[in-house]
């Protein structure tokens, strides 16, 4: 029988808290028999302070060599290179760029019982998908940037016409696939940029474009940054998966997670043609770390996408099945009341955890 391995990396502050969640929670919907085989790895800025190492070359290894990459969180503030960057923060992007993970899909759904603090919005009217170009935009200047005589720094934004047709294209796939959903019976792509002020957004609008005329089938739109910040408040049901560049990505997914309970509820999938990473869009959360308070869903949900993800690129049921039940399950225990601090309620970690468990293997969970 087919196994899969999936290199863990539990990382700082509340990371190893909401990762070994996770875990559980798959090894629950997956049962006695579960194909999974998990191999922990070291990275992370608490890793830099004891080692002078982000990320050793046998995490790197086990990582690429892995069937997935699940991640709790990275970072802790003062952990810094020379430059001033953070170390913790190597760990994600050099997966990103390494492995070429192009595609960074967060999904944005307010879940009943969370509330929203957005007027007169309920469950099923935020949901949608920010995809966020993982591979060049800003970020390709990470490292690569210049501060000329200690007086100016530059850091160029860059768009390839192969990242952007790429990203272009997996964004109308997904509409297709109906991540997110279609708004009113309409599947609409959004493409948001800066095409007014700046070449390089206006190349990747032109990209956009040019690729949505292979998909006639789906509803296109542009949006200018700026306008779409305030259009992910004033009408978040309006969109279904919106595409954009990197740091563009980075931003809005934050501003997007705040209108659906706050970034303990985003998840995250980082996706190349050959590797998957795994992790919720929220941070380290350092001040809260340790007292057993973390909200596990962001990775919990997270950890449902990589099941997807390996489900459906080996055809094998266990696993996209097991994502079903994790999806449900917590559902129906947010529905039910079983809230961590930072969404409202008082629920812990373990017990938010412990009812998941119960939860995808069938049982009703507990109050
Ligand atoms: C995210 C995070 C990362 C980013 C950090 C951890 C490098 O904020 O995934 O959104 O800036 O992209
Ligand atoms: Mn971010």
């Amino acid at each position: 029988m087919k196994h899969y391995t999936i290199a863990v990396v539990h990382g700082d502050g509340i990371g190893p808290e909401v990762c070994r969640a996770a875990v559980r929670v798959v090894e629950a919907a997956l049962g006695t028999a579960s194909p999974l085989v998990f191999r922990e790895y070291d990275a992370g800025a608490q890793h830099y302070l004891e080692t002078g190492e982000s990320f050793p070359e046998a995490s790197f290894e086990g990582c690429r060599e892995a069937d997935a990459i699940l991640h709790g969180a990275g970072g802790l503030p003062g952990v810094v290179h020379p430059d001033g960057t953070e170390a913790g923060l190597d760990f994600t992007l050099r997966l990103r760029f390494e492995l070429d993970l192009f595609a960074n899909i967060r999904p944005i759904r307010l879940y009943d019982g969370v509330r929203s603090p957005l007027r007169d919005v309920k469950a099923g009217d935020i949901d949608y998908v920010i995809l966020r170009e993982n591979s060049e935009g800003l970020y390709a200047a990470r490292g690569g940037g210049a501060l000329l005589r200690g007086e100016v720094a530059i850091d160029p934004l860059v768009q390839t016409r192969h990242g952007v047709e790429r990203i272009v294209r997996k964004a109308f796939e997904l509409a297709r696939q109906s991540e997110g959903a279609p708004r009113d019976g309409v599947r609409r792509v959004t493409c948001c940029d800066k095409a007014n002020v700046l070449r390089s957004y206006a190349f990747f609008r032109s990209i956009f474009d040019r690729v949505a005329k292979d998909y006639p089938d789906i509803e296109t739109e542009h949006a200018l940054i700026d306008a779409m910040a305030m259009h992910l408040v004033m009408r978040p049901s309006h969109y279904n998966v919106i595409v954009t560049e990197n740091m563009f990505g980075d931003i809005l997914s934050d501003l997007a997670a705040a209108t659906v309970g706050g970034m303990g509820m985003a998840p995250s999938a980082e996706v190349g043609a050959h590797n998957g990473f795994f992790q919720a869009a929220h941070g380290s959360a350092p001040d809260i770390a340790g007292k057993g308070i973390a909200n596990p869903y962001g990775t919990v949900l997270s950890a449902a996408s990589m099941l997807d993800w390996l489900g459906h690129g080996h055809s094998d049921e266990r696993l996209t099945d097991a994502a079903r039940r994790i999806r449900a399950a917590v559902e129906t225990c947010i529905r039910d009341g079983l809230l961590s601090a930072d969404i409202g309620g008082s629920a812990g970690t373990e017990r938010i955890t412990a009812a998941l468990c119960e939860a995808v293997a069938g049982v009703s969970p507990g109050r």
